[in-house]
């Protein structure tokens, strides 16, 4: 992993006294293209004065970037068949790159043959996709626990053709993003307490004395979701019981187990007393309940093992310019105390708050505000049950929703063909944490909500397919070039006579585009969750430091890296002969994390009698008549 020596020489010797200096920043994912003045940031939260700094960037400055698997410290584009949510997209590294100081996410059409499985004859057999497009995610790489996470983006495809479904969230870190096995029985699990109805359900629960792999008896854990955006475009019109209509940004917290009994009607408004209360909205009535997801039943057999996630979830609306200009996404999250009480989330849109869940709203259900560990994502995803019609217009087989054959014209809206290419372009990430506040904590496995060692016995759970792990250690070099340029220019990294890149200590990736990072502290000795973090640096120093050497700052990160550790990744087995395969099943776990029906364009005339759920990992409508 190390640079030739005399090129790192080379850097420090440049640096000299400053070397000391960045001892003390904890600026080891902070994008050094990150301006000063986004170093701190202030609450939008009336009851928050704490200042926050800034612990995580992404800038997206360096055109060029790539992310498949192995190719940067950040991220990892995903390479394979979606399962999740009907999904008519296959997820390709090819369709995240970075140009004109954005990630470019892009959404095409493209076929895709992949291996997939039927269920009925326990065969295997090549399954068609006719959408190529993208999923980054920070699994197991950059996570934490509280704090402010912003994303400025422009959002893809026309406001007024259905059928993209643009995303930016953050999960659990115990569950994997469309990988079905690691979601089910774990996601969106935020709750703590022994219950004998869902010792099943929740694979690590609260009753049990001894959990393994590292993590504690009796500690309820999951992977709860944070939905910061996800769009719905499509044509105008009223909708049913909301008076938000299309474009619309949804913003949600998943969390299980969801209430039972007296379950919100789907496109309907809950009655008084049968869902969570004190739920805050826009003052001005920019935003409302979502009336189109409450969450999904995950049926499983026999029953005890059944369970239900809610979808508290609100909806903005958006107008033309959030498809044609950069808008800015927050959420700012505050965890529970150690008890599992209080905390909230609160989501903001352009500064003005549109969405907010406090600890005391979950109560009915004892859940919590999540505590995990959680990672960021960001994706385009095409699904028929995101802004396609509903229920199925009559006399359409709705089996095909390919563009430009007449047979499946009926069941795609209209014009979503004209929306490819498309491309989600995200201008930052950036994520914050209050100073000295114990309760925000960087890295994926915290000692209180350990996921390393868990992870690792499970890895089969988070890789499919041809991985040989679930994540490959991250590359500084080795990519093809012809001259210096093609490897960032000279303080990035270099091309060798052999025409292959090396890169300066502070950079990496295959052609030493990326910004290097890690966390500062020991991860296999991670502070305890509530209790204090580590000595920060005084934000108006590290101004001065940033104003004084300006680019350097990233390179003075070198002599913190000496002391840093990569993540580790479990080496499993080698061959990929044994490897489970998932199934074609949809809308399990992860799979479910949106809504499962979509805004409907009516409301299904027997909708009263239909529940969503999941059964051997495939989304049915049932029937319960
Ligand atoms: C994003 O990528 C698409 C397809 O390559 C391209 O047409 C578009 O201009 C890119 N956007 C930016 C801002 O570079
Ligand atoms: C604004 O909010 C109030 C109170 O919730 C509600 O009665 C009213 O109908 C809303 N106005 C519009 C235009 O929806
Ligand atoms: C953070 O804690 C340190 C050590 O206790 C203290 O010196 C510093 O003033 C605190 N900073 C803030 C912003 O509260």
């Amino acid at each position: 992993m190390r640079r030739p020596l005399a090129w790192s020489t080379h850097f420090v010797g440049l640096l000299g006294g400053f070397v000391v200096l960045s001892n003390q920043t904890d600026a080891s994912w902070v994008d050094p293209d990150t301006k000063q003045a986004h170093l701190t940031t202030q609450p939008l939260a009336n009851e928050d004065n704490r200042a926050y700094e800034l612990v995580f960037s992404d800038e997206f400055e360096q055109a060029g970037r790539k992310f498949a698997d192995g190719s940067d410290p950040r991220w990892t584009a995903i390479n394979k068949n979606d399962y999740t949510n009907e999904a008519l997209h296959f997820y390709s590294h090819d369709n995240a790159h970075t140009s004109n100081g954005v990630l470019n996410i892009t959404t095409v059409e493209k076929e895709n043959v992949y291996k997939a499985f039927n269920e009925h004859t326990k065969q295997f057999y090549a399954d068609k996709k006719y959408v190529q497009s993208g999923m980054l995610q920070s699994w197991n790489k950059f996570c934490f626990v509280g704090g402010i996470v912003e994303f400025s983006a422009k959002l893809p495809g026309d406001p007024h053709k259905g059928g993209l479904w643009p995303a930016l969230w953050m999960l659990g870190n115990l569950a994997r993003a469309t990988y079905v096995g690691s979601s089910d029985y774990v996601w969106p699990f935020s709750y703590n307490q022994c219950n004998p109805k869902t010792r099943q359900s929740q694979e690590i629960n609260a009753c049990s004395l001894v959990n393994h792999y590292g993590l504690a008896p009796k500690s309820g854990r999951g992977s709860p979701e944070i939905d910061i955006l996800e769009a719905m475009q499509g044509e105008p019109g009223d909708l049913p019981n909301t008076f938000i209509q299309r474009p619309y940004q949804s913003t949600s917290l998943q969390v299980s187990p969801g209430i039972e009994i007296d379950r919100p009607i789907l496109g309907k408004r809950p009655h008084e007393g049968h869902w969570y209360p004190d739920l805050e909205y826009s003052s001005q009535n920019k935003s409302d309940l979502n009336p189109f997801f409450y969450g999904v039943t995950l049926v499983h057999k026999p029953n005890s093992y059944t369970y239900q996630s809610d979808a508290l979830s609100a909806n903005l609306q958006l107008k033309a310019t959030h498809y044609s200009k950069q808008h800015v996404y927050r959420v700012e999250w505050e965890p529970p105390a150690e008890d599992g009480t209080g905390g909230y989330i609160k989501w903001f849109t352009d500064g003005e708050l549109i969405y907010g869940i406090h600890g005391k709203s979950l109560d009915i259900m004892k859940t919590e505000i999540p505590s995990e560990p959680m990672y960021l994502l960001m994706n385009t995803a095409v699904s028929s049950h995101w802004g396609f019609p509903q229920p199925c217009p009559e006399g359409c087989s709705c089996k095909c929703f390919e563009c430009g054959n007449p047979e499946c014209a009926c069941a795609i809206p209209s014009g979503y063909c004209d929306n490819f290419p498309a491309s989600f372009e995200i201008d930052y990430v950036r994520v914050y944490q209050a100073i000295n506040e114990s309760k925000h904590i960087l890295g994926c496995s915290p000692e209180a909500r350990p996921t390393a060692t868990f992870i690792e016995g499970h890895a089969k759970r988070y890789m499919t397919e041809g991985q040989r792990r679930p994540l490959e250690p991250v590359v500084t070099g080795g990519g093809s070039c012809s001259s210096h340029k093609d490897c960032g220019g000279i303080e990035r990294g270099v091309c060798s006579a052999s025409g292959l890149c090396e890169c300066s200590e502070y950079s990496a990736g295959p052609l030493c585009l990326a910004h290097a990072a890690f966390y500062d502290f020991d991860t296999s000795k991670q502070p305890k969750i509530f209790s204090y973090r580590h000595i920060h640096f005084p934000s108006s120093l590290m101004v001065v430091v940033s104003l004084l050497i300006g680019g350097f700052l990233l390179s003075m990160a070198s002599a913190v890296r000496e002391k840093s550790k990569e993540p580790k990744y479990s080496n499993v087995n080698g061959g990929t002969s044994n490897l489970s395969f998932q199934t074609t099943g949809s809308g399990a776990g992860v799979g479910s994390y949106q809504n499962p029906d979509g805004a409907t364009f009516t409301v299904p005339a027997n909708q009263k009698d239909v529940t969503y759920c999941v059964i051997d990992g495939r989304l049915v409508d049932q029937d319960h008549n």
